[in-house]
């Protein structure tokens, strides 16, 4: 059983997709806790209602960013977290984090990387005038939503979207993606090849 740490800042759906695809058994994974560097993330509130374990971990606590992510890390151990599961967490991965999990941190991206990383990714796509985005998981590595894609899912740009629509559009898929990345990850079938992510 794979024990995942998520880590967000806010509403928390993607958190909900993991969840109850953990409580249908459709991933042998379940969450071992959530962790959230905003007080009032919805996150926390949906994590404890399903009873758990969710920690608000002030960024103002710690000196510099090192020292928060060991204690994000610290965090996680104590959990047996073996995956960190980055789900709408507005911070960009550090050494720290990164070098505790080593190829076990993945993140969801709301477009077709290496297409609009960062912030307002659907904003981006919409003023770009593509005619298709989606979403991606990703390993991460320190660059922001550069890492290794594991899955992607394609949707149309429709002619009237505004961001509100295509962004609902897009997070649909995104409720289906991430738990299948994490299906793969946990049943060992993925393997790293430079760039490219083998999924066996
Ligand atoms: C999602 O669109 C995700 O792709 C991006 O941040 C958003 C988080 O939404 N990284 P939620 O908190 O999971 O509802």
């Amino acid at each position: 059983m794979t024990n995942l740490g998520v880590l967000i800042s806010g509403r928390g759906s993607n958190l909900e997709a993991l969840i109850n695809a953990s409580n249908k058994k459709e991933i042998p994974a379940k969450i071992a806790v959530v962790i959230s560097d905003k007080s009032d993330a919805f996150g926390l509130e949906r994590a404890r209602k399903h009873n758990i374990e969710a920690v608000y971990i002030n960024p103002d606590d710690f000196k510099g960013k090192d020292a928060y992510e060991q204690g994000i890390v610290k965090t996680l151990k104590k959990h047996n977290v073996n995956l960190v599961c980055l789900a709408g967490y507005m911070r960009i991965a550090g050494k720290v984090l990164i070098d505790s999990y080593k190829s076990k941190i993945i993140n969801i991206h709301p477009s077709l990387l290496p297409a609009f990383p960062g912030l307002n990714a659907q904003k981006q796509a919409l003023e770009h005038g593509v005619k298709i985005s989606g979403a991606t998981v990703h390993f991460v590595d320190e660059g922001c939503d550069t890492g290794p894609i594991i899955v992607q899912s394609a949707v149309p740009v429709l002619a009237g979207d505004t961001i509100e629509i295509l962004s609902s559009r897009i997070l649909a898929e995104e409720h289906k993606l991430y738990p299948l990345a994490v299906k793969y990850f946990a049943e060992g079938k993925l393997k790293i090849e430079g760039r490219r992510v083998i999924i066996q």
